[in-house]
């Protein structure tokens, strides 16, 4: 009888850490064929590069692919600087660590990831929707991307670094947006020098209500 309820004890704490437990994705299926569908569950942030930027000829594909996103009312409310001059690059991040003194310059330098072509894109102040339609266009770039062999990262960090501080006031400036807009989003590019295994992500997010 003791035994018994140990092993109902057992088999009750087992079943309540599944539940604790990320819900892991149902396997592909058929859909594994799908090039589009391949991509997306191929695609993963890149945080190691090869130094050479990506051609030009191919980041115009790829932002291509960016402004063709989906987009409200099709207001196209970004703006979007591509840098792949490393001096240049070098000036924003020594801005940025001039910008916070009190925080290490390399952390805060590294937070491009080491990506050697950089895309700063800004939303419309004035339309309430726009994070979205960066958010959408940057994916959309993502994936081109990497269906073409080039790495991505999605970086909110550096948003932070450059819009809190005056120091960093001069090379925003020099990115050039119109008026009405503010930094929303960078994202690195560039061929990887990593192979990171997929992250996982939790299916008990997703339900189907009938
Ligand atoms: C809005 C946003 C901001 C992000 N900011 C950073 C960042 O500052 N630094 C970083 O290393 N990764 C950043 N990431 C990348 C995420 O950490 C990454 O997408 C997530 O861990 C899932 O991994 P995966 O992209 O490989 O699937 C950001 C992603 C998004 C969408």
């Amino acid at each position: 009888m003791k035994k018994t309820f140990v092993t109902l004890g057992i088999i009750s704490c087992l079943l309540a850490g599944c539940q604790n437990k990320q819900q892991e994705t149902p396997p592909m299926c058929e859909q594994q064929e799908n090039q589009v569908v391949a991509t997306i569950m191929a695609r993963r942030s890149i945080r190691k590069y090869k130094p050479q930027p990506v051609e030009r000829a191919k980041m115009d594909e790829i932002l291509k692919c960016g402004i063709n996103a989906p987009n409200g009312q099709n207001k196209q409310s970004w703006e979007v600087r591509v840098v792949d001059n490393p001096v240049f690059m070098a000036e924003i991040k020594d801005a940025m660590a001039k910008g916070h003194p009190d925080m290490d310059p390399e952390m805060i330098k590294g937070c491009f990831r080491g990506a050697p072509t950089m895309m700063f894109i800004a939303r419309a102040r004035s339309y309430d929707f726009s994070a979205y339609d960066c958010g959408l266009m940057a994916e959309n770039m993502m994936l081109s991307a990497w269906s073409m062999g080039v790495g991505s990262i999605c970086l909110g960090s550096p948003v932070r670094f450059l819009t809190d501080n005056e120091a960093c006031a001069p090379v925003l400036q020099k990115l050039g947006f119109s008026e009405d807009y503010e930094l929303c989003l960078c994202v690195g590019f560039g061929y990887a020098d990593e192979a990171p295994a997929a992250k996982p992500r939790d299916w008990g997010k997703v339900k189907y209500v009938d």
